[in-house]
């Protein structure tokens, strides 16, 4: 077999075989394949997509590049979270300790960023020490202990999809259907979850811009893992502006903390608490959505879910002063005031452009090789509907260099004054 036919077969809008999906997904892992012929490969499914089949034996295939891990000597069904990628959407960060608190199990193998979204791991790698490859033994230790664990797919888990994930992020070829699918669901199977939520977003910050996109991919997600017998199910919301009031790595974890404090924000809680409901339900600790919300309410008021998210960082080798004082962890040298040029009302916000910011801040990769900045960002004080005068601060751009002037023309056209706003409705539909 060779990969120039089986390139040849995708372009031309073929459906492959699962010799061929195998032969590309065991040859790129093993380095036999090179990325140039990866990446074309990978734009010729960006273009002609997959049909199910192929997105299953993809799925698979990434899967079985490496090990699965067996949870089942840990008592109590296993339930996890992933999101699609979102701009500021730091969800996963507060939600597995508070999911943990109520005694849940919750394995969560995450990813790096992609594109212009921030990734879990990278943001908790913002705290000091925190590590995010954990092998096998001390997974499972930790979830004994701490009941709840975000690490990478380190150890042997899904290596296809680490080096294909790395790849798409810098040709491009991140917001396809069955390269999300197969991506997510191979990493979530392998993780050995028994529950899985699945947060879908859709809007400009989002993969999926368009509403029937997310369903589509909400459906494939859904279908791929009812396919191996785990209770699945989607929640789509909503990306038109970015989720809380953070973007970048140290400012996001310190908004995770502010959260788990009861300090909000409130479309961050909400989401949390909607997936997080879901969650409790799948476990079995609730009967309906609204008891499990008090529930995961009640965890925010007496402090054990902020604690709990303590006892994670330092399991996983990360300085859990963190909590008290997130100002250990790396701070921008200037804070850069960007003001409203007129009054009105903050009418669209281009989520993905905002995350673009914060990358050329320093705060995402545009190579597969960049290094990250932790301190980098933006922090909001205006979000899409409220109402603004000429001078007026919206956001505070957070920098380590001091000409942000490219920031700040991206800024000035994706944040669009004006004089009403179309209302946003953060949770679009639940897929199950
Ligand atoms: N999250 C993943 O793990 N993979 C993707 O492709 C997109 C989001």
């Amino acid at each position: 077999m060779r990969m120039l036919d089986i390139i040849d077969a995708k372009r031309g809008g073929d459906a492959l075989s699962e010799e061929q999906i195998r032969f590309f997904v065991d040859g790129y892992t093993a380095g036999d394949i090179p990325d140039y012929q990866a990446s074309a490969l990978l734009m010729a499914i960006w273009f002609n997509g997959m049909n199910s089949e192929e997105t299953r034996e993809l799925t698979m295939a990434m899967l079985e590049s490496g090990d699965r891990l067996d949870l089942g000597d840990i008592p109590g069904i296993k339930v996890d979270k992933h999101s699609t990628g979102g701009v500021g959407d730091k969800v996963s960060i507060p939600l597995a300790p508070l999911v943990a608190s109520l005694g849940i199990v919750v394995p969560m193998i995450s990813g790096r960023g992609l594109g212009y979204t921030g990734g879990t791991l990278d943001k908790l790698e913002a705290i000091p020490g925190y590590t995010v490859e954990i092998e096998e033994d001390a997974f499972k230790e930790q979830l004994r202990n701490v009941g709840c664990i975000i690490a990478g797919t380190t150890g042997n888990i899904a290596p296809a999809d680490k080096k294909i994930y790395a790849l798409r992020d810098v040709t491009d070829t991140v917001d396809s259907i069955p390269l999300i699918a197969g991506s997510i669901m191979s990493k979530k199977i392998a993780s050995g979850t028994d529950a899985l939520v699945m947060d879908v977003k859709t809007g400009s910050g989002a993969f999926m811009k368009r509403e029937e996109d997310a369903i589509a991919l909400a459906e494939a997600l859904v279908a791929i893992g009812k396919g191996v017998g785990m209770n699945a199910m989607a929640v789509i919301s909503d990306m038109n502006q970015p989720l809380g009031k953070a973007i970048g790595n140290a400012l996001e974890i310190e908004e995770s903390i502010r959260l788990l404090r009861g300090e909000g924000p409130d479309d961050l809680l909400d989401l949390t608490l909607t997936i997080g409901s879901q969650m409790v339900v799948m476990a079995g600790k609730a009967t309906s959505l609204d008891e499990a919300r008090g529930m995961l309410e009640a965890k925010i008021s007496d402090g054990s879910a902020l604690e709990r998210f303590r006892m994670m960082i330092e399991a996983q080798g990360g300085d859990g002063r963190v909590i008290d004082d997130p100002t250990i962890m790396p701070q921008a040298s200037r804070h850069i005031e960007f003001v409203a040029d007129r009054s009105g009302v903050i009418a669209s916000m281009k989520a993905d452009d905002l995350g673009i910011a914060s990358m050329l801040l320093g705060g995402g990769r545009s190579t597969k090789d960049d290094r990250l900045d932790y301190a980098v960002g933006l922090t909001l004080d205006r979000k899409i509907g409220d109402p603004v005068t000429q001078g007026d601060r919206i956001l505070t751009i957070h920098a380590n260099r001091d000409d942000v002037s490219d920031v700040e023309r991206l800024l000035r056209e994706a944040i669009v004054i004006g004089d009403h706003a179309e209302p946003l409705t953060l949770i679009h539909r639940v897929i199950a």
